[in-house]
């Protein structure tokens, strides 16, 4: 057990072994809170990060899940998929590696593009955008985004990080981009229902790794500057592996992309 839990206190286990406290009270709000806006705005400012509780109905994201986990065939993975390009079909692919990635990792992807309305998280991927679009004043141009006189689309996807070593190695999101959104993501799966060890994290100003599996829940919303270093460790990293079925951890991620029409 890496972390106790004591009301907003978490203690939780470094990296060196250390344990040390953790205040979350300024971290977590909750959808319901009054001026989620403001509340959610002075976290990312402050602490670079923040997580907002029940964004999502948890029953909605099962059901929509076993529908995919239905649907899920390996066969469909593909290994390369070129530059984002605007209007282009889903895809599913397995990242093994650091090849053509700013960061190595080992997960896979089903891209949930806005534009393809049968896209399995279609509705939730709304909520997360139109939230994201109201925090960064951004409003799009049949999907397109013109910022500072350069162009960019959304780029939602569905991530597993597979049992047997799924993983990100610890990075920042800055690509030397001008305008620096940042990243939107919906937690899907629950350490110790879905997975059992390692699992998503933040390192904080004070250069503290902090665990976040424990303190989110199926539905969750968290979010992460582009200096707020993070990863994810490798998911039960020593059972057999599994890339025949959609097990592990998932989330949703919601990032804004360059792209070629
Ligand atoms: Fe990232």
């Amino acid at each position: 057990m890496n972390q106790i839990q004591f009301n907003n206190y978490f203690a939780i286990k470094n990296i060196n072994g250390d344990f040390y406290l953790f205040d979350m009270s300024e971290y977590i709000l909750k959808k319901d809170d009054n001026d989620l806006m403001s509340s959610f705005s002075q976290s990312m400012k402050d602490n670079g990060f923040c997580i907002i509780q029940g964004f999502v109905d948890k029953t909605v994201i099962k059901s929509k899940l076993s529908k995919i986990a239905q649907n899920f065939s390996r066969k469909n993975d593909v290994r390369r998929t070129g530059v984002t390009k605007l209007m282009r079909p889903n895809f599913q692919r397995l990242d093994i590696g650091d090849y053509a990635q700013i960061n190595a990792r080992f997960s896979r992807m089903i891209t949930q593009f806005t534009w393809n309305k049968d896209s399995d998280f279609y509705d939730e991927i709304q909520d997360l955008i139109k939230f994201r679009n109201s925090f960064l004043k951004l409003e799009p141009q049949n999907f397109v985004y013109t910022i500072n006189g350069k162009e960019y689309c959304d780029l939602p996807k569905f991530l597993q990080y597979p049992i047997g070593g799924g993983f990100m190695n610890r990075h920042i999101d800055d690509r030397g981009e001008e305008f620096k959104a940042p990243n939107f993501l919906l937690n899907l799966s629950k350490q110790g229902e879905d997975f059992d060890s390692n699992g998503v994290y933040y390192v904080d100003k004070n250069q503290k790794l902090l665990d976040l599996e424990p303190i989110l829940d199926v539905g969750d919303l968290y979010a992460h500057d582009t200096e707020t270093p993070h990863g994810v460790q490798s998911i039960d990293a020593d059972k057999e592996l599994d890339i025949e079925t959609l097990c592990g951890r998932f989330s949703i991620n919601l990032s804004l992309e360059p792209f070629i029409r």
